[in-house]
């Protein structure tokens, strides 16, 4: 008789994005009339820069001819998109990234939570409170982080760093040494950028602990401030203690596309052995690559054009969230983040949860953001909205808001 994988009973029932769609169906169902301005969930409006549509387009003529014909691409990616990722991510910034250390992916989401798997069971794994949910739930599915605790919206085993007001979004060095810990900065859901100082304290203290950073860099593109870290390979020792997740989702929109890579060092070892050919064995057994006009595409992003074209897209964000910051500020709200990042973390007025609050804009304003508590307890009182959507819809929502 077989089992099931207990861990997938113990999960929460719902999931956030569920209960927000449920929320605005019934919403747009009572009210026909009222046109909803979705600035919740992280995903991108802008087409495909032509660079990439080119580059894709002619990969796929390519694959249908005798000489251009491509079967099972490398487990790691293809030799061109690996360096231009080392040329165009790395080396301008002074670090030393081996193309044996780039491993393509068809996005940060998978390897963010396969990544677990060349860990040892009895890891004990920090996160930033609130967080991204996909690594909490990959440990909890793998049984590292204990029982959920539903009524402080916890898992009994996992080490929570709070990312406050008080602490700048960046979370103090935890009391419990931790063995593996995720940082993600520019960070999602806060909006927050991490200094290379306070960059540089996590790798010491990784380092001095013996401990493994798992360093999403999904937002990097969005960085402004010339004096903030891209990578966090630019930290002196980081290649010993940090693997680095990178996606093409934010940078280039390729939420439907999918691609992205993680940087596996060589130093970074437990005992004898490289994490670098641990995640390589993982690749050889359970991948099989992304598709050739896909990785085509992502070297475009590379290409002069491409990278005019893309940046102009985060550009095109990053105004939408700063509109809002400066909208949501101009009508007496408190808002960080938004300034290296997509994300405008705003407080929600005193009394609210933030659950209440996401049902006030969606009464009064048709405005659908995301409650900072789905993201965690720390997240409680706060409220996502994204600059994701059109600057049409942003200025629309922003003054919807203004006359709550
Ligand atoms: C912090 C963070 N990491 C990773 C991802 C996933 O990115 P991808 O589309 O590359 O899987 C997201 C997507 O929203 C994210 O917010």
């Amino acid at each position: 008789m077989f089992h099931i994988n207990e861990n997938y009973q113990k999960m929460p029932g719902s999931y956030l994005f569920a209960d927000i769609g449920r929320k605005v169906r019934e919403f747009s169902a009572a009210n026909p009339d009222k046109e909803v301005i979705r600035l919740g969930i992280g995903d991108v409006t802008l087409p495909l820069a032509p660079a990439v549509v080119k580059e894709m387009s002619q990969a796929a003529e390519d694959m249908g001819t005798p000489e251009g014909f491509k079967g099972y691409p490398d487990y790691e990616g293809y030799e061109f998109l690996r360096r231009a990722i080392k040329e165009n991510d790395f080396d301008p910034r002074g670090v030393e990234v081996g193309l044996d250390e780039i491993f393509v992916n068809d996005g940060a989401k998978s390897d963010s939570a396969d990544l677990g798997e060349i860990f040892s069971k009895d890891c004990k794994v920090a996160v930033c409170d609130p967080v991204y949910p996909v690594y909490v739930n990959s440990h909890a599915l793998a049984g590292r982080a204990g029982d959920y605790l539903p009524e402080k919206g916890e898992w009994s085993n996992l080490i929570y760093m709070p990312c406050t007001e008080a602490n700048g979004f960046v979370p103090d060095l935890p009391g419990e040494t931790p063995d593996l810990i995720y940082l993600c900065y520019p960070n999602n859901p806060t909006g927050g950028a991490i200094t290379r100082e306070a960059l540089q304290r996590w790798v010491d203290y990784a380092l001095k602990n013996k401990a493994c950073i798992l360093y999403d860099a999904a937002y990097e593109a969005y960085i402004t401030d010339p004096s903030l870290p891209h990578t966090i390979y630019e930290c002196e020792g980081a290649k010993e203690c940090a693997i680095e997740l990178r996606s093409f989702s934010k940078n280039a929109g390729f939420t439907g596309v999918r691609l992205g890579y993680s940087v596996v060092p060589k130093e970074l070892k437990c005992g004898d052995v490289s994490l670098n050919t641990l995640w390589m064995k993982h690749q050889e057994f359970t991948f099989n690559g992304v598709s050739y006009p896909v990785q085509r595409a992502g070297a475009a992003v590379y290409s002069p054009e491409g990278k005019d074209q893309t940046a102009a897209q985060v550009a095109y964000y990053l105004k939408n969230a700063k509109a809002i910051k400066e909208g949501l500020e101009a009508a007496g709200y408190t808002v960080y983040g938004a300034e290296n990042s997509p994300y405008a973390w705003l407080k929600v007025p005193a009394g609210m949860t933030s659950w209440q609050f996401f049902d006030k804009l969606l009464t009064e304003a048709a405005v659908v953001g995301t409650p900072g508590s789905g993201f965690g307890p720390h997240g409680e009182g706060f409220f996502r909205l994204t600059g994701f959507g059109t600057y049409k819809n942003t200025l629309a929502a922003i003054e919807r808001i203004q006359k709550m």
